[in-house]
C-alpha cells in the first residue's frame, strides 16, 4: 500500500506537462497544451493538457486523468507501477510504510496482507519443481506466469505461518486465507495448489483461485467473499488486459482462469473471466464501458449453454444502440485455452469473428424452444419473448428484434408490442457515449457534484438522505461521500479523483465535469453556492412532502397528519426565507 501522503507529494512535485512531454510532443496554446491524441488515431489535435488542473483530456476519445493516469494508460502500467515509475523519474523512492486511513486504522490493511501472501506463493512456486512442471506442461512460460503473478501454495497445513508470525491475526481470516476448524484449529485454506491471484482494477490482489495439480476435487478452490472481494463485481485478468481491450475496443469474456492465461500466452490479451459461473449486471455494465464490443465465449456443455443464456438475459438490460454483445460458442468440446493451444492464435481470432450477435442468439434460441410452425408454437414464441423484450434497453435494437419476432409469429410489430406490454423507450439508459455529448443538465445534484470535485471534504456535509441515487449525479455524489467517510478518497487534486473512479459507472460523468471546471476558483463564493444548493435540496424535499400530504388531504387527514402538515409548512416558510436572504435574485 502506497501511503496517501506520498501520492499527494508526488503529484505536487511533478508537472503533468513534463510527464506527457516525455512521450508526446506538446504545443502550447493559451493556458493549455495540445497534441494529437496518443490513445486514438487522429489528424487534428484534440488531446489537451492543463497545467493548472494537472489533468489531461482528449475531446475525441474521452481519455483523461492525472500524470499517474497518463503513465498507466500510455505505458499500460498498474497504479502502483505508475507511481513507482514517476517517483523514480524525480529521484524519490516509494515508502513501504504501512499507513492507511481507513476504518481499520492501526491494523495492517487487508490489501497488504494479500500482497504479502501473493509474494509468498510466488516464492514458493520458484521452489517447487512439481508446480513449475505442471505450468510448463500446460504451455505457460515464466514470463506469462510472472505477468499474472501465478504462485504455488505449499502442501503444508500452516504454510502461511512462515510469513505471518502472528498466524492468529484476525486479518488472515478476514482475507479468507485461513480457515478456523470447529475444534478451534486454524489452517491454510490453500494447500498444494497453483495460485491465481485475482486483482482489482488497480492491481491490488483481492482474492485467489487455487487449482489442484493434476486431478482432484474441487478442481478450483476460490477465496470466499471478503471485505476486499465481491465476486459478482470483479473480472479476472482485467488489470492485465486493460490496455489490449482499449486497443481492440473489444473484450472477450471467458469462463476460466486458465482460459485467460492460456490465451494471453498465445498473444490474445483482450480477455477477462467472470468469477463464478454466470455474468452479473455489474459485470456487463463494466464490460460495456470498457469496449464497444463484448464477446462472451462459452464451452459447449450444459453449464456453458446455461451461462450463455444467462449472459444474454443480463446483457439485454444494458445494451445501447452503439454497443454490441456477442455470444461465441466454442466448437466441439474444447475450451478457449485448449482451442488456441491446438489450433493457434489466427484460428482462434477467426473463430471469434464468427460470434453470434445477441439479437440473433436470442431469436435462434427462442425458435429452438418453440418452433413457430403451428399457431400454438407461434403464440408460445411471443409468450417466451415477452420478458426478454421487456428487458431490452436499446430502443432501436428492440424495434429490430420485435420485427423479427413478429415476422416469425405472423403478427404485426404493433401486435407484438401490445401483447408484450412494451412501452416506448426514449433513450438508452446506459448510453454513456450520448452522455458525453449531451450538455450537462444543471440540476442541484450536478451543481453539488461540481463543487465536491473542487473540495472533496465538503462531501461530509451533504444531506445524503435527500440525494437520489437514481440520477447519475446523485449516485456519484453518494459514492464520493461514502469514499470520503471511509477515508478512501485521494486528496491529490482533481486528476487523482478521476483516477479513483476509473472503471466505475461514475467515471463518464465525473470526467465530463472535470473538463468543464474552471482552473481558478474563489472558495468562499463556492461555499455560498454549496450551502445554497443544500438549502434548495431541503426546500425541494419539504415541498414534495407537503404536496404528498396535501394530495391526500382531499380524503381527509388525521389530526396527527394535519399537525404534520402545519409543521412542514412552517419549516418551508423558514427555508424560503433563508433562500431569499442568501440569494435575493431568486
Ligand atoms: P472449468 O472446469 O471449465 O476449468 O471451470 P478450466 O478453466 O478449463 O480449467 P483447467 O483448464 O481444467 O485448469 C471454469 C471456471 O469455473 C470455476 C473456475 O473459476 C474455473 O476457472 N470453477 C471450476 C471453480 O470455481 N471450481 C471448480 O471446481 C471448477
Ligand atoms: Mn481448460
Amino acid at each position: 500500500m502506497i501511503p496517501e501522503f506520498f501520492i499527494q507529494e508526488l503529484l505536487t512535485r511533478i508537472d503533468i506537462v513534463d510527464v506527457v512531454e516525455r512521450y508526446v510532443p506538446l504545443r502550447k496554446g493559451g493556458a493549455n497544451y495540445s497534441a494529437c491524441c496518443p490513445f486514438h488515431a487522429e489528424k487534428t489535435p484534440s488531446f489537451t493538457v492543463s497545467p493548472a488542473k494537472q489533468f489531461y483530456h482528449c475531446f475525441g476519445c474521452g481519455a483523461h486523468g492525472s500524470a499517474i493516469g497518463f503513465v498507466m494508460q500510455y505505458a499500460g502500467l498498474g497504479f502502483i507501477e505508475a507511481v513507482e515509475e514517476l517517483a523514480a523519474s524525480i529521484g524519490l523512492s516509494v515508502p513501504q510504510e504501512e499507513h492507511q486511513r481507513t476504518a481499520r486504522a492501526g491494523k495492517e490493511p487487508l490489501t497488504e496482507v494479500m500482497a504479502r501472501a501473493t509474494r509468498f506463493y510466488r516464492e514458493q512456486l520458484k521452489a517447487s519443481a512439481k508446480a513449475i512442471d505442471y505450468l510448463k506442461a500446460r504451455g505457460l512460460s515464466g514470463e506469462i506466469a510472472a505477468r499474472f503473478g501465478l504462485g504455488y501454495a505449499p502442501d503444508d497445513w500452516q504454510g502461511l505461518k512462515k510469513i505471518f508470525p502472528d498466524y492468529a491475526a484476525s486479518a488472515l481470516l478476514e482475507c479468507g486465507l485461513v480457515i478456523d476448524s470447529e475444534q478451534g484449529r486454524r489452517y491454510d485454506r490453500f494447500r498444494d495448489r497453483i495460485m491465481f491471484p485475482i486483482q482489482d482494477q488497480r492491481g491490488n490482489v483481492i482474492g485467489f483461485g487455487g487449482r489442484v495439480i493434476g486431478e482432484g476435487e474441487p478442481k478450483y478452490l476460490n477465496s470466499p467473499e471478503t471485505p476486499l472481494f465481491e465476486k459478482g463485481r470483479e473480472l479476472y485478468g482485467l488489470h492485465q488486459a486493460r490496455k489490449a481491450i482499449q486497443g481492440e475496443d473489444a473484450v472477450l469474456v471467458v469462463e476460466g482462469y486458465m482460459d485467460v492465461v492460456g490465451l494471453a500466452q498465445s498473444g490474445v490479451e483482450h480477455v477477462v473471466a467472470t468469477l463464478g459461473t454466470a455474468a452479473t449486471d455489474a459485470n456487463v455494465q463494466r464490460l460495456l464501458k470498457l469496449a464497444h464490443r463484448v464477446v462472451f465465449c462459452f464451452d459447449r456443455d450444459n453449464a456453458g449453454d446455461r451461462a450463455a443464456w444467462r449472459a444474454m438475459e443480463v446483457s439485454l438490460g444494458h445494451l445501447s444502440d452503439d454497443r454490441t454483445v456477442e455470444i461465441l460458442q466454442m466448437p466441439g468440446t474444447q475450451d478457449p485455452d485448449e482451442f488456441i493451444r491446438a489450433q493457434g492464435r489466427e484460428a482462434f481470432l477467426q473463430h471469434t469473428r464468427q460470434a453470434t450477435r445477441l439479437s440473433e442468439f436470442l431469436i435462434r434460441e427462442l425458435v429452438r424452444q418453440s418452433p413457430p410452425v403451428t399457431p400454438e408454437g407461434r403464440a408460445k414464441l411471443v409468450h417466451l419473448a415477452s420478458p426478454l423484450l421487456q428487458k431490452i434497453s436499446a430502443p432501436i435494437l428492440r424495434v429490430q428484434i420485435v420485427k423479427e419476432i413478429a415476422a416469425r409469429a405472423q403478427l404485426s410489430q404493433a401486435e407484438v408490442e401490445a401483447q408484450c406490454n412494451l412501452r416506448p423507450l426514449a433513450r438508452s439508459r446506459y448510453a454513456s457515449a450520448q452522455m458525453k455529448r449531451r450538455p450537462i443538465p444543471s440540476s442541484i445534484e450536478h451543481k453539488l457534484l461540481e463543487i465536491v470535485l473542487y473540495k472533496a471534504e465538503w462531501a461530509a456535509r451533504l444531506p445524503l438522505g435527500l440525494i437520489s441515487g437514481e440520477t447519475p449525479a446523485g449516485a456519484a455524489l453518494i459514492a464520493i461521500a461514502e469514499a470520503f467517510e471511509h477515508g478512501e478518497l485521494p486528496a491529490g487534486g482533481l486528476g487523482l479523483l478521476s483516477e479513483f473512479f476509473r472503471g466505475t459507472p461514475h467515471q463518464p460523468l465525473i470526467a465530463a465535469l472535470l473538463t468543464t471546471l474552471d482552473d481558478e476558483v474563489d472558495f468562499s463564493a463556492l461555499e455560498t453556492v454549496f450551502n445554497d444548493a443544500i438549502l434548495r435540496l431541503r426546500h425541494d424535499a419539504l415541498t414534495a412532502e407537503i404536496e404528498q400530504l396535501a394530495a391526500r388531504a382531499r380524503q381527509g387527514l388525521s389530526p396527527e397528519e394535519r399537525q404534520q402538515l402545519a409543521d412542514l409548512l412552517a419549516k418551508k416558510r423558514s427555508a424560503d426565507a433563508l433562500l431569499q436572504e442568501n440569494n435575493p435574485l431568486v
